[in-house]
């Protein structure tokens, strides 16, 4: 006889609280990026249609801000649209677009109370006037909360994001005459993800092991973990795993340790 719903969460809300007790608050990783793949997968493996998949997402993408919240972690970057999801069919794209405002509708009241800073990066000039209008309200709303910064990547590309940073530093050059100072620290400046540490652990689920130009520059010595679960069926406690594994890795930064 399958369990009662509220049965059923008890063993995994005990095993969340397990896998959290194991990890070592005195070693988090400071900046945490995800890349949230497997949402169509998802929804295949259902018979379900692809926007039904992202859809769900949305509920993991509650559950991880939450729970990275409430572990203390500094910066959470999930990456949510990507320059190349452009073309997606039109449908998939408005519906993407919709749930993101959604989010933000249904979340920064909830972001607000966590002490949740938010703050969209990527080309957001290019997104649809509402949502760009949604995501200036979820900044200013969460502008004076101090515990995690949770990035959104939206028209994002890590490429994109370098040749941009190129651009800022040649109209700098023109209006100051000369190239500003630059070394890897100053570039990093002209970055999305300025004043932010580099990502410590990189996660992707669904079982794939590639950046797609995520981070590109950031990720330079970023701990990478992958997980087979699609995205819409992870939570705080998969976070909480990878956690643990970062927590296993010997970082050498190219030293001999
Ligand atoms: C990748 O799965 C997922 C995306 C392109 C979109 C992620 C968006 C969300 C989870 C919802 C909205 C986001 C926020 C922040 C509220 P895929 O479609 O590439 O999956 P597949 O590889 O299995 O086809």
């Amino acid at each position: 006889m399958p369990a009662s719903p509220v049965l059923g969460a008890i063993p995994e809300e005990a095993e969340t609280a397990e896998t959290l007790r194991r990890v070592d608050r005195t070693r988090l990783p400071l900046h945490v990026a995800v890349i949230m793949d497997g949402n169509g997968r998802w929804a295949r493996a259902r018979g379900l249609e692809r926007i039904e998949g992202h859809a769900a997402g949305v509920e993991a993408v509650r559950d991880t801000v939450e729970g990275a919240a409430r572990l203390g972690l500094s910066a959470l970057t999930l990456f949510a649209f990507s320059i190349e999801n452009w073309s997606r069919p039109a449908e998939e794209v408005a519906v993407l677009m919709e749930l993101v405002r959604k989010y933000l509708r249904l979340e920064t009241d909830n972001l607000v109370a966590n002490d949740i800073r938010f703050w969209p990066i990527g080309r957001l000039h290019g997104l649809p006037g509402p949502v760009q209008a949604s995501l200036e309200e979820s900044v200013l709303a969460t502008a004076g909360c101090r515990g995690l910064r949770l990035n959104v990547a939206l028209n994002y590309g890590g490429r994109a994001e370098i040749v941009d940073a190129a651009r800022r530093i040649a109209a700098r050059a023109l209006r100051d005459g000369a190239v500003p100072e630059l070394d890897e620290l100053a570039f990093g400046d002209f970055l999305e993800t300025r004043g932010l540490p580099d990502p410590d652990l990189m996660i992707r689920t669904s079982g794939e092991e590639r950046l797609s130009n995520f981070l590109l520059f950031q990720s330079a010595y970023t701990e990478f973990w992958s997980t087979s679960t699609y995205w819409p069926d992870f939570r705080r406690r998969d976070l909480y795993e990878a956690i643990l594994a970062f927590q296993g890795r010997n970082r050498r930064y190219g030293a001999l340790r």
